[in-house]
């Protein structure tokens, strides 16, 4: 746990990022026992849209208790929020529930004694049967207890791009590149045209989350998959031409991608400032917004190279342990896994369904694609959004990042990925 402990100066951090989207400090005085206290950082914008209506089905399902937004500012669950939490996990003011990523991310709040093993609620809601296999075999520890409930399943490795970018410069205007070269040719020739960033990127995770992008696509899913358990050499030069082209990809975007979050990095894309930009499908409210059409004023496709693969993770909820009433807990996790919750949230999150349940006719056009892929492609985990690593090691993987962005070697990074792993 020690990699997550919270240092006063991050927690100062965090308080005033929270300014904006909640008060923490002055939620316990909420508190009775028919209120559910609710974690996540879906504090702002488009996500905080979604959690708004899972809340408004649970308090459908549930009158008698009253959602309290727990949750405080920090897309992608940042360092910040993490920590934030944890620290509120560590004095014993837990959050009666909080959404984690379903996989290795909750090893260590397993370990810690944090939260609690569902796998009865499993048994008496039958979720067993409506997860999918794949999604189950990341739920399950290995002595086969289960600790949260997933509301939905993202993809990681998807392209946006502004078709009118693009075709304004000669390019082809569907963004699928069969690998990073071509890729990287088409952001030079913008550049060369006088598109100054053509690749939008964001702050600290949203770095981490391109290079494991650009590493499934330069090493396939297999070696991808081995990076996380071994298998694959971190030291290979496989990894070192994937940290090369993430080198050069950076060099095609905006400088300011320190002090933007994610979400304004979209934003760039959706007004052509970039014509690229890769995210997970949480932006798709972003593009989707005010009748802008798929496929005409966006399109969003696989990232270079990732084509027929489906990187994965899950918003999922725990139950904490210590809590006052863990049948509003569970009544909370009861709403998150229906088919009503589940088919509300989604409609606006961008994400799939983890049910298997629920009428794909339901979803947009490019959630259509992602049912396709999800139910089809081989699945990989998620780095960035903590399907493939605990947060100990995440921890360690950003902070590379981030100092790769300031000094850019290259050997440096690979040690530092490959000792991350020990
Ligand atoms: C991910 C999370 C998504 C979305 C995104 C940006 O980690 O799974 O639901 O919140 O971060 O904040």
């Amino acid at each position: 746990m020690a990699a997550v402990a919270a240092s006063a100066a991050a927690l100062s951090l965090v308080l005033s990022a929270c300014a904006a989207g909640s008060t923490p400090g002055d939620k316990p005085s909420l508190r009775t026992h028919e209120d559910v206290t609710v974690y996540t950082w879906w504090a702002s914008g488009v996500e905080k849209q979604g959690l708004d209506k899972l809340a408004e089905v649970f308090e459908q399902q549930h009158p008698g208790i009253t959602f309290v937004n727990d949750g405080v500012m920090g897309g992608g669950g940042s360092s910040t929020s993490k920590e934030y939490l944890q620290t509120r996990l560590e004095t014993q003011d837990p959050p009666d529930t909080f959404a984690a990523h379903a996989g290795a991310e909750l090893d260590d709040y397993i370990e810690g004694g944090f939260i609690q093993d569902l796998t009865p609620l499993y048994k008496k809601l039958g979720l067993k049967e409506v997860f999918p296999k794949s999604l189950m075999d990341q739920l399950k520890t290995q002595d086969g207890k289960i600790y949260s409930v997933p509301s939905n399943i993202h993809r990681a490795n998807l392209l946006w791009a502004n078709p009118a970018v693009l075709e304004k410069h000669g390019l082809d205007t569907s963004g699928q590149y069969e690998d990073l070269d071509s890729f990287i040719a088409d952001l030079e020739t913008l550049k060369q045209a006088g598109v100054e960033y053509p690749l939008s990127v964001a702050n600290e995770w949203p770095q981490v989350h391109l290079l494991e992008t650009v590493l499934l696509g330069e090493l396939g899913a297999e070696a991808y998959d081995g990076l996380w358990d071994g298998t694959t050499d971190w030291n290979g030069p496989e990894v070192t031409a994937a940290l090369e082209d993430y080198k050069q990809l950076l060099s095609f975007s905006n400088p300011t991608r320190n002090e933007m979050e994610w979400d304004a990095a979209s934003t760039m894309v959706v007004e052509g400032k970039s014509a690229f930009n890769i995210m997970g499908d949480w932006a798709l409210p972003v593009y989707a917004a005010e009748g802008r059409q798929y496929g005409k004023d966006y399109v969003v496709v696989p990232s270079p190279g990732t084509n027929g693969v489906f990187d994965f993770l899950a918003d999922s909820f725990t139950m904490s342990t210590g809590i006052l009433d863990e049948d509003a807990a569970r009544a909370w996790l009861e709403t998150v896994s229906s088919k009503e919750g589940q088919l509300e949230f989604n409609r606006i999150k961008g994400s799939i369904p983890a049910r298997t349940d629920v009428d794909p006719g339901q979803f947009n056009e490019y959630q259509k694609t992602a049912f396709e892929s999800f139910n089809n492609d081989p699945i990989v985990s998620s780095v960035a959004h903590g399907a493939a690593v605990p947060v100990s090691q995440l921890t360690k993987i950003t902070a590379a990042a981030v100092a790769f962005e300031k000094d850019g070697d290259v050997a440096k990074l690979q040690a530092a990925l490959a000792a991350s792993a020990g």
